[in-house]
């Protein structure tokens, strides 16, 4: 494991395409509702990062089809945007990238349409805590695996399940560097983070049992128990004395 730490002059050129992705975000949560296929969320995705003057870093990533994953409902993550209609109820994950000099954003958000199930807006809810929880008292030199430690607890004390088979990582120049940041783990155990590393924490949550598979598209992973899923992210830099996130 080679964990990448950022001089000043890296982090500042890291700034950018983080905040196209919060701003982009923010742009589909305010135009995202029912009746709208994933594929017209995607376009507005890609619309929105190439007239910030970025890329979409999804679009080829390892063949990956679209600029954003879209996931819904029993879509735990890398939902292909297809002509799947969303329905008043659902809840929606949006996951995108972007790369501008040189570097890599990443985040995501889930987003309730309209009126949804008591459970479902919990899940939502406990999942984004789960992010701030994760990162609670974390700063250069904290063991990387207390990130999972404190958002298993949070999610499994609200009667959630923590997705195993994906986890957070590293970011920069490439869109995955280490280290991998799995949101479960034993606390004051892993590598120490050093001081100005960027990580990405991204806890996937599901309502019921954290078993997932894989759909034959290679891609859309889905609850195996039918449940529904939620999905977190922002991009940090891990700091002396805390984190500073980008993507806020
Ligand atoms: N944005 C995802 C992440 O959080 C990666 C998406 S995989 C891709 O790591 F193929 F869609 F790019
Ligand atoms: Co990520």
């Amino acid at each position: 494991m080679d964990i990448i730490v950022k001089t000043e002059e890296e982090l500042a050129l890291m700034r950018e395409p983080n905040a196209i992705v919060r701003d982009c975000l923010k742009f589909v949560g305010e135009r995202i509702a029912a009746g709208m296929t994933t594929k017209e969320v995607d376009a507005l995705v890609y619309d929105f990062i190439k007239a910030s003057g970025a890329e979409p870093s999804c679009l080829g990533y390892c063949g990956y089809p679209a600029s954003a994953c879209i996931s819904v409902n029993e879509v735990v993550v890398h939902g292909i945007p297809d002509d799947r209609v969303i329905r008043e109820g659902d809840i929606v994950s949006v996951d995108l990238c972007a790369y501008k000099n040189g570097f890599h954003g990443d985040g995501c958000r889930t987003f309730c349409i309209g009126q949804v199930s008591d459970e479902r807006r919990k899940l939502v809810r406990v999942t984004e805590e789960c992010f701030f929880k994760g990162i609670e008292g974390l700063k250069a030199g904290t063991p990387l695996y207390d990130i999972g430690y404190r958002v298993q607890q949070h999610a499994e004390s609200n009667g959630f399940s923590v997705i195993r088979a994906y986890t957070g990582h590293g970011i920069g120049r490439d869109m995955h560097e280490d280290p991998s940041v799995p949101n479960f783990g034993r606390k004051g155990t892993g590598v120490r983070l050093p001081e100005n590393c960027v990580i990405c924490v991204e806890p996937m949550i599901a309502a019921g049992k954290w078993k997932v598979r894989i759909l034959d598209d290679g891609w859309t992973a889905i609850t195996c128990d039918g449940k529904s899923a939620a999905h977190y992210e922002n991009t940090f830099i891990v700091r002396k004395d805390g984190v500073e996130i980008l993507t806020l």
